[in-house]
């Protein structure tokens, strides 16, 4: 059997930076799907330790929980990200994914750079993915798991790290579609807008036809409503 297949069904060390309203989230649905998770990177340790206990997971410092990782899921506020990534330490090796916006204060991609690129670029050594970052926390809580799933988007320039990205959003519960490279994922960035997939719910029929237009350079087709 193929490898990465293999590595991509088989329970993973996973931690996650900043268990809130998305961390949090992605957290439960993973250790229910029987990964193995640490929660980290918290203002209130004895309140991490319990929401971690709540789910079966455990809590360790930023560098520690990184290091037993083979997957960092980063879920803190754009303006905490360096001070996040100052605490994490090294990220070599590791396959990251990264669910933020670029709300707020902090350093910022240049004009015409996504954030995705730009975040990879802070990232060096990391096998960078983004995921999980177009929907609400709560519109994700809600729609775990359920029938149609709904459309995780996910981009990268690693394709081994994205297909092990993509199984874990089917542990989540959710439909994973990949748009391509880091450079051309701009329609599942911030603000919500016309022609962009960004805060709309997608299923897998319609968001096959955005991953066309978007590999042909052309527009996305209309939104759907469901
Ligand atoms: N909320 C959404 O609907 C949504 C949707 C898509 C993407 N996102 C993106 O996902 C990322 C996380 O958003 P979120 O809504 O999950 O945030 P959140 O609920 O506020 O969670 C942030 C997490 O970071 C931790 N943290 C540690 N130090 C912090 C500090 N100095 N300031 C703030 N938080 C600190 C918090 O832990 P303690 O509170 O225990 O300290 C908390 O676990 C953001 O980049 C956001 O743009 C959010």
């Amino acid at each position: 059997m193929d490898s990465s297949i293999d590595r991509e069904r088989s329970s993973m060390d996973i931690a996650i930076i900043g268990a809130g309203r998305i961390g949090g989230n992605i957290a439960r649905q993973l250790a229910a799907g029987g990964h193995r998770l640490v929660l980290s990177y918290s203002r209130d340790l004895a309140a991490l330790e319990a929401r971690a206990a709540e789910m079966g997971a455990t809590a360790a410092a930023p560098d520690d929980a990184v290091a037993g990782a083979e997957v960092v899921v980063i879920a803190v506020p754009w303006s905490v990200l360096p001070d996040a990534l100052g605490a994490i330490g090294s990220l070599d090796g590791r396959i990251v994914i990264d669910t933020t916006n670029q709300f707020g204060a902090g350093p910022m991609p240049a004009e015409g750079q996504t954030a995705a690129a730009f975040n990879a670029g802070r990232m060096p050594g990391a096998r960078y993915a983004k995921a999980f970052n177009t929907l609400t926390s709560a519109f994700q809580v809600e729609t775990a798991h359920r029938e149609p799933r709904v459309v995780q988007w996910l981009c990268g320039d690693d394709q081994a790290a994205k297909d092990v990205v993509a199984g874990l959003i089917r542990d989540a519960g959710y439909a994973p579609v990949d748009l391509g490279g880091t450079a051309g994922c701009a329609v599942m960035e911030a603000p919500r807008r016309n022609g962009a997939v960004y805060g709309e719910e997608y299923r897998l029929a319609e968001a096959l036809a955005v991953v066309d237009a978007v590999r042909d350079g052309r527009p996305i087709p209309p939104t759907p409503a469901y």
